[in-house]
């Protein structure tokens, strides 16, 4: 019995809850909204397409309660609201981490040994805030960032390439920002094949330009931040963990010097396994992507630095 419950019923939390139903990953999902039934409307409509997709995952929905998700061995944080016109960055964070931080109280109560994936923006913030709030190991607080970003890359990668998605392999570290965000462009391969053999300077710079505003392009497309690829990259973690597949994905976690970076958390390539993230990987990045992710490193730190000059709300 595997239990995996998702915080948040909108766009990310019901699509990854979906996927995780899909691929049949875990038995059961409880996914739990402070909107009043909207949780369970949103488990009920999923449950309705198991004879029609063929899973046997358990969905259920909880308004705000949170000794559903008792016994959970991973529960994922999408709680939080967009940015709005007129919001200042000190209000929206003042906003989600009021959220995140109720939120992983809670959940700890219930579940005291799970991993948390932290999927709210701005995430690597949010994941700095959750695991100094929480105080848990370091290695089960995980946030979704980079899985995501690689698979933007990839995807405009195997696109240029004229090749499928699945056999183009690029990763995205550093923060999860339109500006932060460093695709590792030199260590992508097509198969094990550098893809600077099959692609121009030029072509390569947009693929990286294309990737770092990703996210913002489907925000102008949409009218909200995407959720079909989110979802589906926080599945892809939760499957690592809950199979102890060992995956290497890049994800936002505490960085004690590794990358020359200490008391932050931001994307690394990271081994993802049944005890959270198990070991960061060093990519041996030379002087300019290692200029790259100091550079980050400054900016998600002024983010967090935010953090001191707000009360959660
Ligand atoms: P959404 O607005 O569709 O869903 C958020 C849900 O959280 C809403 O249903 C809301 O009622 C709920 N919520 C708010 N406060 C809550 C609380 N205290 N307890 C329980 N539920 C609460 O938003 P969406 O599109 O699902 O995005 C969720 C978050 O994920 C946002 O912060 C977004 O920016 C972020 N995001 C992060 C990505 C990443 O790669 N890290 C990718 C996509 C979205
Ligand atoms: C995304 O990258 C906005 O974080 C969100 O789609």
């Amino acid at each position: 019995m595997t239990k995996v419950s998702v915080i948040g019923a909108g766009n990310v939390g019901a699509t990854c809850a979906e996927y995780i139903a899909q691929r049949r990953i875990a038995s059961e999902v409880v996914i739990l909204d402070i909107k009043e039934n909207f949780a369970e409307g949103k488990a009920l409509d999923l449950m309705q397409t198991a004879s029609l997709n063929g899973f046997n995952t358990r969905i259920s929905g909880s308004t705000n309660d949170y000794s559903k998700t008792a016994g959970s061995d991973v529960v994922v944080v999408t709680s939080g609201i967009p940015r709005k016109p007129g919001m200042t960055r000190e209000e929206l964070i003042g906003i989600n981490a009021g959220i995140v931080k109720t939120v992983t109280e809670n959940v700890l109560k219930h579940s005291p040994n799970a991993v948390i994936i932290i999927v709210s923006n701005p995430m690597d913030t949010m994941t700095y805030l959750a695991l100094k709030g929480s105080k848990i190991p370091k290695n089960r607080i995980i946030g979704m960032g980079g899985a995501l970003d690689s698979a933007r890359f990839n995807c405009y990668l195997s696109q240029a390439l004229n090749a499928p998605a699945s056999d183009v392999q690029g990763v995205v570290i550093g923060g999860h920002g339109d500006t932060t965000m460093i695709p590792l462009t030199r260590l992508a391969t097509h198969n094990g094949v550098p893809v600077s053999q099959s692609l121009d300077a030029d072509t390569l710079k947009k693929i990286a330009a294309d990737t770092m505003v990703g996210g913002a392009t489907l925000t102008g497309m949409l009218g909200t931040s995407a959720w079909y690829a989110p979802g589906a990259a926080v599945a892809t973690i939760v499957d690592s963990i809950l199979n102890d597949q060992k995956k290497l994905i890049p994800c936002s976690v505490l960085l004690e010097g590794e990358y020359g970076q200490s008391d932050i958390c931001m994307g690394v390539p990271v081994i993802i396994g049944k005890n959270g993230w198990e070991k960061i990987v060093d990519f041996n990045l030379n002087d300019e992507e290692k200029a790259l992710f100091a550079k980050s490193a400054d900016a998600v730190r002024s983010m967090n630095n935010v953090l001191s000059t707000v009360t959660p709300a």
